[in-house]
């Protein structure tokens, strides 16, 4: 294999630690790995440990012991000073020192928490070398640069069976991340059983929703991860689902249907009746005995005054009060729904549309219109936290997402102004996610924004990303998600034979178009070539990788780079073979035909670098405009691959 593509030659720690010293030792790993706990003990931290040491037992193919005995013996010494907070919480200590002497590794930390963080490092630090198991030797010391590692996951608009949000927490507690954002109620679903108010689920939801034993439940397998469940029950927009059951909820008469269209829709919240707020308050309390976090997302985004401005009992409330327009209405409504989640224990985080200078200060901001927001917010006083460009549905690379920071270089803010910044979530929005395919549009992209809100600031090199998060990928699905076999499986249902071979070939030079474009509503199945594609193939930083080396006269990679053009310009003969045999040969006859004009022009400027010659004027000038017609863009519902190798040859 060239050179450019080989597994670091160091394990893949990802995120990387604060600091790394590496030994030239390795600690044999086998069926004597014996384990002791000493400090502090309990349920948690044996399940964590009795976690890794599954994951280990399925690499070794071996049985480890599984007594956890005592320390003179242990080859794995876990120290913990203390449980920590009994729920996970914002101000958990998750440092933790990781030292592999001597044929011995000591893990030690405050927490449990800080204890689960570091034995996912220690999976990290396993290789297969000389036909056998090692943990490299090293001395890690290791904490968060940011308190707020999140994921948001929207299960109003597509429903994500318990099942899979186990594997997505799994999935999330590999990389370190520790807030799951649970989008909960949408126009499209009302995802919650409800007691005290059953038609909310029971007519807001299909069917589809979380029973209190299955929230109770996740709630804990995320505890037991150390990741906080922040439930989010969008409001005033955003709420259609709720008023199919609760019309008198709204601010205009029902009746109310589950919608099934994607977009902002009029249903509104009717803040000025009492009736509202008794509902929300015995709503919020019953809903406190399930999530017991701190924290209420109260959504608070894209609100459509139509339903407000039409009606002239809330025109009327307004005046009386002074409320001049939609946006001062808002700020009301936030006021009081912070007062009554503060009457229950709990403190807000909201889209940054709630940043009004009115607004109670405790609010936190999660910025998603643009990373200003963010800044505006901490300049306020405020806490904040960014999402705006890390929407994963957006199905940008991971190297686009990873050079985003929360603190980007020139933010202008003031130490005191820093702090308040608690770091970021990624958003997995479903209008073109299912259960079948969220995994695959969230893993292992998010491992990006997991280093960039663990690791210091200055861990920046794209490349060395790209190396480490292929194998980070597979611990990744060894701990839970299905990301790995996601193109095989979709493609098994719609194609078998030569035409699965085609199709899968295929994918590995073609990603899913960005949001939207796709005039699909809720009930449309999502089982086209573009649901099975994946959002950041290996294959494009694999080819950009092989140019850089070939430019630098590696002549293996070169021949490999050669030989990965060829396979793109076969594409559009591939597919006509299909056509008229196949009926989703439609998906990808416009990317075939893309990949095969950037096979051709890549083929041509390779063997111009492999020759030492170069295009005529012209002949440079129309490739130029080529490259600007097909590179990053769409053709059908597909992106082709491959266009950013093809221009490192220019
Ligand atoms: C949002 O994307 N409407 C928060």
């Amino acid at each position: 294999m060239a050179l450019a593509l080989q597994a670091p030659q160091v394990p893949a720690l990802l995120p990387v630690p604060s600091t790394v010293s590496w030994r030239d030792g390795r600690m044999p790993l086998d069926s004597t790995l014996t384990v002791a706990i000493v400090g502090h003990r309990d349920p948690r931290l044996e399940r964590a440990v009795g976690r890794a040491l599954r994951r280990l037992e399925a690499r070794l193919v071996q049985p480890l012991p599984r007594a956890i005995g005592g320390e003179a013996t242990a080859k794995l010494v876990v120290r913990v000073g203390n449980a920590g907070y009994a729920v996970p919480d914002l101000r958990e200590d998750e440092s933790y020192t990781l030292d592999v002497a001597g044929g011995r590794a000591t893990l030690a930390a405050t927490t449990v928490v800080g204890a689960i963080r570091g034995l996912e490092t220690l999976l990290q630090l396993h290789e297969v070398r000389d036909g056998t198991h090692w943990l490299r030797e090293a001395t890690i010391t290791d904490q968060p640069r940011f308190p707020w590692r999140g994921l948001l996951v929207d299960v109003g608009r597509h429903f994500h069976p318990p099942e899979v949000m186990r594997r997505i927490l799994d999935g999330m507690a590999s990389v370190k991340l520790n807030v799951l954002h649970w989008h909960l109620t949408e126009d499209q679903g009302f995802r919650v059983e409800s007691r005290a108010f059953p038609k909310l689920h029971q007519l807001g939801s299909d069917g589809e929703f979380y029973t209190q034993d299955e929230i109770r439940a996740l709630v804990a397998y995320a505890a037991d991860r150390g990741i906080r469940v922040v439930p989010e029950f969008d409001m005033p927009g955003h709420t259609t689902a709720w008023f199919v059951g609760h019309p008198e909820l709204a601010s205009a008469p029902g009746p109310y249907a589950i919608e099934r269209k994607w977009g902002v829709f009029k249903p509104t919240m009717d803040p000025t009746k009492e009736s509202t707020w008794r509902l929300l308050d015995a709503f919020i309390g019953e809903m406190t005995t399930l999530f017991p976090d701190r924290s209420w997302h109260v959504g608070g985004d894209e609100v459509d005054p139509a339903q407000w401005n039409g009606s002239p009992t809330i025109q009327q409330w307004m005046a009386q009060r002074g409320l001049k327009d939609a946006h001062a209405l808002q700020t009301a409504f936030n006021t009081r729904l912070f007062t009554l989640l503060a009457k229950h224990g709990r403190s807000p985080v909201g889209w940054d549309e709630i940043l009004t200078p009115d607004l109670p200060r405790e609010a936190v901001i999660q910025s998603w219109r643009g990373s200003n927001y963010l800044v505006d917010a901490a300049k306020q006083g405020r806490q904040a936290i960014l999402s705006a460009p890390w929407y994963l549905d957006h199905i940008k690379t991971s190297g686009e997402m990873y050079l985003e920071d929360p603190l980007p270089a020139g933010h202008g803010l003031t130490p005191a102004q820093q702090a308040l910044v608690l770091g970021g979530e990624a958003c997995m929005w479903a209008e073109y996610v299912t259960a079948e395919t969220v995994e695959s549009r969230i893993f292992p992209r998010i491992g990006a924004i997991a280093e960039r809100l663990w690791s210091p600031a200055s861990v920046r090199d794209v490349p060395d990303l790209y190396r480490r998060l292929e194998v980070a990928s597979r611990h990744m699905a060894e701990a839970g998600p299905t990301h790995e076999e996601h193109t095989a499986r979709m493609v098994r249902r719609f194609a078998s034979g030569e035409d699965a071979e085609f199709f899968t070939q295929l994918l590995d030079y073609a990603r899913p178009r960005g949001f939207a474009g796709r005039g699909t509503n809720q009930l449309s199945p999502l089982t086209r070539v573009i649901d099975a594609a994946r959002p950041d193939p290996w294959t494009e930083w694999r080819m950009v990788a092989l140019a850089e080396a070939a430019r630098s006269g590696d002549d293996e990679a070169g021949r490999m780079l050669m030989s990965q053009f060829g396979l793109m310009r076969a594409f559009p003969d591939m597919v006509r073979t299909m056509e008229g045999r196949h009926p989703l040969a439609r998906d990808v006859i416009p990317v075939a035909g893309a990949l095969g004009e950037l096979g051709a022009i890549g083929e041509e400027l390779l063997g111009h670098r492999m020759n030492g010659t170069s295009p005529s004027p012209a002949r440079a000038a129309a490739i130029d405009s080529a490259l600007t017609r097909l590179v990053g863009k769409t053709f059908g519902l597909l992106r082709p691959v491959g266009g950013e190798a093809v221009k490192r040859l220019r």
